[in-house]
């Protein structure tokens, strides 16, 4: 690629000066020629003046309407200024969400538009939150192997050819029935049985291999069930944790849709959201692997009952096993290791049940009286 290496020598200089907050790119311009989808000449003129004079990352959400991704926005904004944070989904956003910063259309699977994005936004850290969630994907196998998969290529070429850091979270969907359950370390046998949990071993194997063959600057957490007050889950297997919340406040009775001893990984939206923006700024020499668990607790429905039970005593469960989550949650980890997040970058959840707890009832009862005084 002649035009590739015309590139100039002060071009050159500046590659190997990090933009904000990036790794160096000496990785990524030695290899840049390779990169599958690769850049046009064009291109090439445009990389040579885009590099960041802001001291902020620009930062680009995709799937950013989903259960985490306002959340995320606002703690981003708040550090790095509203203009720095742009969400993205295919949706159309709600209009509290539409007024409290950047928002854009952006199919993941329209790698052209994407690509546009990335480089009229000069975006230099991707959040990559579109996805299928286990129960959705396995209701609609092919549209998940399309988002989750065939999206996640384009996500990663854009990436490597602009040098963009990429966040992309996985899941304890990862690991399958012969990982090691109670706990899971981060590397050990993962064969899930979902296209959620092979989609997202793909995802962290792709990553990885383009961080050392492309130099991309990809991080990747395993983040347990996440349970969260103000936006609802997307289809996953945890989400009973969530809706038990809204349901004890509003109807005093919720049906449970998993056994009662089925214990899996757990952390409130604030430590998950937390985690992700301290794994984006970690140095890169402190980070040992791409790839980590985190974790706050584990626990059963039977537990978390007994405890909302001890703020509503009349709260009333019934117990109607759903066959396809059970097995997907029968395949998953009962507790996560996630002692390597803690000792690389400091990792450390906030949150126990207890709080979790008080913190939900108290969002969820407030805005329930506030519905019904209005
Ligand atoms: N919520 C959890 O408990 C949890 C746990 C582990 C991992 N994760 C991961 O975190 C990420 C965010 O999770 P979430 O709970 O917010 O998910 P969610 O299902 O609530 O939201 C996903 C978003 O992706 C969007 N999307 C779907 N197809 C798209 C496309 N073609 N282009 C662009 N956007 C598209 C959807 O419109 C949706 O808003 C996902 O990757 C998920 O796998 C979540």
């Amino acid at each position: 690629m002649p035009l590739i290496r015309s590139v100039s020598k002060a071009a050159r200089h500046l590659l190997l000066k990090p933009p904000c907050g990036c790794e160096p790119l000496f990785h990524a311009v030695r290899n840049i020629s390779d990169i599958p989808r690769q850049v046009t000449s064009s291109d090439v003129t445009y990389h040579s003046v885009s590099f960041s004079e802001t001291d902020h990352p620009k930062v680009l959400i995709t799937g950013g309407l989903g259960q985490l991704g306002v959340g995320l926005a606002t703690l981003l904004r708040k550090k790095f200024g509203k203009k720095n944070v742009i969400l993205s989904d295919i949706r159309m956003p709600p209009n509290n969400v539409y007024h409290s910063g950047p928002f854009i259309y952006a199919d993941i699977l329209d790698y052209k538009n994407l690509r546009e994005i990335v480089v009229n936004n000069r975006i230099t850290w991707l959040v990559h939150y579109s996805a299928l969630l286990s129960a959705v994907g396995e209701a609609n196998v092919t549209l998940a192997r399309d988002v989750n998969i065939t999206g996640l290529h384009n996500i990663l070429d854009i990436c490597a050819e602009h040098r963009v850091r990429l966040f992309v979270p996985s899941t304890i969907g990862a690991f399958g029935p012969t990982s090691p359950r109670n706990p899971t370390p981060d590397l050990c046998i993962q064969r899930p049985r979902t296209i959620y949990g092979v989609s997202k071993v793909h995802a962290e194997l792709m990553g990885e291999y383009y961080h050392h063959k492309y130099g991309l600057d990809f991080r990747c957490l395993r983040y347990p069930g996440i349970i969260s007050a103000d936006s609802q889950p997307g289809g996953g297997t945890t989400d009973y944790a969530v809706q038990i919340f809204h349901d004890a406040v509003k109807t005093g009775k919720f049906v449970c849709n998993l056994k009662a001893d089925t214990r899996l990984p757990m952390m409130f939206i604030d430590d998950c959201l937390r985690a992700t923006l301290e794994v984006m700024e970690a140095p890169a020499e402190t980070l040992s692997m791409r790839t980590y668990n985190i974790n706050a607790m584990s626990f059963t429905p039977e537990d978390l009952v007994q405890e909302v039970q001890k703020h509503l005593p009349d709260l009333h469960i019934i117990y109607d096993v759903d066959p396809i989550r059970q097995a997907i949650a029968d395949s998953w980890p009962m507790n996560f290791d996630d002692s390597n997040a803690r000792k690389d970058w400091g990792w450390k959840h906030e949150y126990e049940l207890p709080e979790l707890i008080q913190t939900m009832l108290n969002f969820i009862g407030a805005n329930s009286r506030l519905t019904h005084a209005n």
